[in-house]
């Protein structure tokens, strides 16, 4: 499947893990709406693992638990899809799940078949218990194209970890996006770990293939069941919502969206920042420093991020002739602050902060004469 932007949308695993249901989907699609999700550009709807029996049916095909989907999964895929939004599943390029429910090891074709049936717009390809004697490069090239045999169009969405350096060649075994790290849990040395790993590795996430730093744990504070889970301050959410976004990651919400709080809410809607995750481009920052996150955007306005990663109050100094703006060019920033909508003039030469710690502050401007 072709796609231009870096997907949006809900998954069920870091809040609800092993108990997604009928109910619970369709209640979120419903607040996928009703609390303005979906017009902020927010799209899927993802069922994540332990959705199935754990075994097959007599034509090895793979069926919904009953108790928690008891009227099926075309019938919640029609409801998800009755509110505008997209249908996406999970399943594991294994032999079983990462909960140890049926994989699609050497089920490919059935299973892809399966899912265009039941209307599934989107796949999670998981990676645990993964044959010894398999390839795993070759396996999400074969389901890539059990997808695409399908006919119907599928998001794939590769999640291997990261395993034999996957930000290198899932593009090209048709992969959407692809999971590069392992899980992330609701903390922030957890987002700040996983951010650091990948940094480098963004200029292979672009148009049509994007790297997947996990969901966002903006909003949980401490109400997931993935790893340690001691939550995040509101500045920090801030600062992961704000990564997410300068990174050109997906942005997968992974909180119980009926009922977050509207700080959260507001963040995760916030428009310029989802402009700039979504800008066309979608040019991996420069990074100065590991704490100045600089990214040219698609109309030529520029976005500074400048975050605090350490624990106490620090200075943060940006000097614009790194950013190709030198005293002599005669030319400054025009710069408004991205989160509060305060506008700061023009700055020339410099801009210097001092944030809190665990902190950021997030500028976005024009070039302008001075
Ligand atoms: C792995 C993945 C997670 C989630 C679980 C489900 O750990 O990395 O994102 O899908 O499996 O079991």
């Amino acid at each position: 499947m072709h796609i231009t932007t870096p997907p949006m949308g809900w998954n069920s695993w870091n809040t609800f893990g092993e108990n997604p249901d009928e109910s619970l989907i369709m209640e979120i699609a419903d607040a996928m709406v009703e609390k303005g999700y979906k017009e902020a550009g927010y799209e899927y709807v993802v069922i994540d693992d332990c959705w199935a029996l754990k075994e097959r049916d007599g034509n090895g095909k793979l069926v919904p638990d009953p108790q928690k989907f008891p009227h099926g999964m075309k019938y919640v895929a029609d409801y998800v899809h009755s509110k505008g939004l997209k249908f996406g599943m999970y399943t594991c390029a294994g032999v079983m799940t990462c909960a140890g429910y049926p994989g699609s090891y050497g089920h490919e074709y059935t299973d892809a078949k399966t899912f265009a049936e039941w209307g599934v717009d989107f796949l999670k390809y998981d990676y645990c218990f993964f044959p010894k004697t398999g390839n795993g490069k070759n396996a999400y090239l074969t389901m890539s194209l059990a997808l695409r045999a399908t006919g119907r169009d599928i998001l794939f969405s590769a999640c291997n970890w990261g395993c034999e350096e996957s930000w290198k060649w899932m593009r090209s075994v048709g992969a959407n996006m692809y999971r590069s790290t392992g899980d992330v849990f609701d903390t922030f040395t957890s987002f700040r770990d996983i951010v650091f790993a990948q940094k480098d590795n963004f200029s292979m996430s672009g148009p049509g293939c994007y790297n997947d730093i996990d969901m966002l744990t903006v909003g949980m504070y401490g109400k997931g069941h993935v790893g340690i889970k001691s939550g995040c301050t509101d500045d920090e959410y801030v600062m992961h919502f704000a990564l997410w976004c300068l990174l050109g990651a997906p942005l997968m919400m992974g909180g119980d969206i009926r009922n977050i709080n509207e700080f959260s809410r507001n963040l995760m809607q916030n428009k310029e920042l989802i402009a700039i995750n979504q800008d066309r481009e979608c040019r991996p920052p420069v990074i100065f420093a590991d704490r100045i996150y600089f990214k040219i955007l698609e109309n030529n306005e520029y976005v500074i991020g400048m975050f605090n990663f350490k624990d106490d109050k620090t200075k943060i100094n940006i000097a614009f002739k790194d950013l190709g703006i030198p005293y002599e060019s005669g030319m400054g920033l025009c710069l408004h602050n991205v989160i509060t909508g305060e506008e700061l003039g023009v700055m020339r030469d410099y801009y210097m902060a001092t944030l809190e710690g665990h902190s950021c502050l997030i500028l976005k401007g024009k070039l302008c004469e001075v």
